[in-house]
């Protein structure tokens, strides 16, 4: 195999992999409401508002998909929850993650 197809397919996977992955600035833009509870960077203003600086994205996803299809119920969090896309969910994870 020439030297350039392997770039070619390293590339063709760097971009399949951006493309599946979330987006920082949309997350960020989408955050502003969130920050009202958790903090403009995820920290949050109270002992009863966890914080999401940092936390892995993998787990974000899984707990607001969660709180959207209401196998975890909380009544401050859910209905943030519940009107997110998927798109939505993977840009949130990625932004706080990326704190
Ligand atoms: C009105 C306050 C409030 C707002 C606004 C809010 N949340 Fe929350 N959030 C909470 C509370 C309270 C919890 C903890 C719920 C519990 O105890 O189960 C929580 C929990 C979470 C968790 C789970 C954290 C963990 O460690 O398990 C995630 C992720 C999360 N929120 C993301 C978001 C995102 C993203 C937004 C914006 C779309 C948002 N929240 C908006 C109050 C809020």
């Amino acid at each position: 195999m020439k030297i350039s197809h392997i770039i070619f397919f390293i590339s063709l996977l760097l971009a399949t992999f951006t493309l599946h992955a979330g987006d920082v600035d949309s997350g960020r833009t989408k955050s502003l409401t969130c920050g009202a509870c958790h903090g403009p960077e995820g920290k949050s203003f109270n002992d009863h508002w966890p914080n999401l600086a940092g936390q892995k994205t993998g787990y974000i996803i899984l707990q607001l998909k969660a709180f959207r299809d209401g196998s975890r119920y909380d009544p401050w969090m859910s209905p943030m929850a519940t009107p997110l896309s998927d798109k939505e969910i993977k840009d949130l994870a990625a932004f706080y993650s990326s704190l």
